[in-house]
């Protein structure tokens, strides 16, 4: 299993447009307890549209418990000690293993600054890096326009359009789901 010291270039600090100096790397099993409070500091109307029950205390552990970067690259930013981002690469075997899917939260305190296209680069760089040939975002973008912004900005195209697939939380109004795909062999800018 790789290890934090063994991920290059790992820390990595970066400046996020207002001067603002981050680290970013991958989440270890002591970021247990960081990563829950991030995710309790992300609005519930963000949390509800991700797959996962992110402020569950075992959804979190059962993650830090099963730290492997093969399976699941879990990135962090940091600032002062604090979980200020969390971008996560899914990674697929058999007939999905050219592809994988692309996950991001930032801290609403910290939005509107460039971490998320910072964290976007990382994780499309790493992507790059295990010849992966094509990375895919979920998106719902009645609800998720700043994720529209990010991947659409970076590359991204419309693959598959789910009518009707997310439903709101009042449970009334039912969302469509576009899968953004960037193809990994033909971008180049990042
Ligand atoms: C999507 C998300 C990760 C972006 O993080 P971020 O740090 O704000 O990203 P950046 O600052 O790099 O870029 C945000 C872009 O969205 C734009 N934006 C923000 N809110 C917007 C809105 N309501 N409508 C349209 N664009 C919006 C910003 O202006 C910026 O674009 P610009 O730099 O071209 O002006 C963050 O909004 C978030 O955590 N959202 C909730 C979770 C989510 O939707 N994740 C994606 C699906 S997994």
């Amino acid at each position: 299993m790789a290890t934090v010291h063994h991920m290059w270039p790992f820390p990595k600090e970066t400046k996020l447009s207002d001067g603002t100096s981050v680290t970013l790397r991958p989440m270890v099993a002591g970021d247990e307890a960081a990563v829950l409070s991030f995710f309790g500091r992300v609005p519930a109307d963000d949390r509800y549209y991700l797959k996962d029950d992110v402020v569950s205390a075992e959804v979190v552990r059962s993650w830090a418990k099963a730290i492997d970067y093969n399976r699941v690259l879990p990135l962090l930013a940091v600032k002062d000690g604090k979980v200020i981002a969390d971008g996560s690469l899914h990674f697929w075997q058999g007939a999905r293993r050219h592809q994988a899917e692309v996950r991001i939260s930032v801290d609403p305190e910290y939005r509107s600054r460039g971490l998320g296209r910072a964290m976007m680069k990382e994780l499309i760089r790493i992507a790059r890096e295990r010849g992966l040939r094509r990375l895919l975002m979920e998106v719902v973008p009645a609800r998720e326009e700043a994720a529209v912004r990010v991947t659409g900005t970076m590359g991204f195209t419309p693959m598959v359009v789910l009518p009707d697939y997310a439903i709101d939380r009042s449970g009334l109004l039912a969302l469509d789901l576009i899968v953004m795909a960037l193809d990994l062999e033909e971008a180049d800018t990042y």
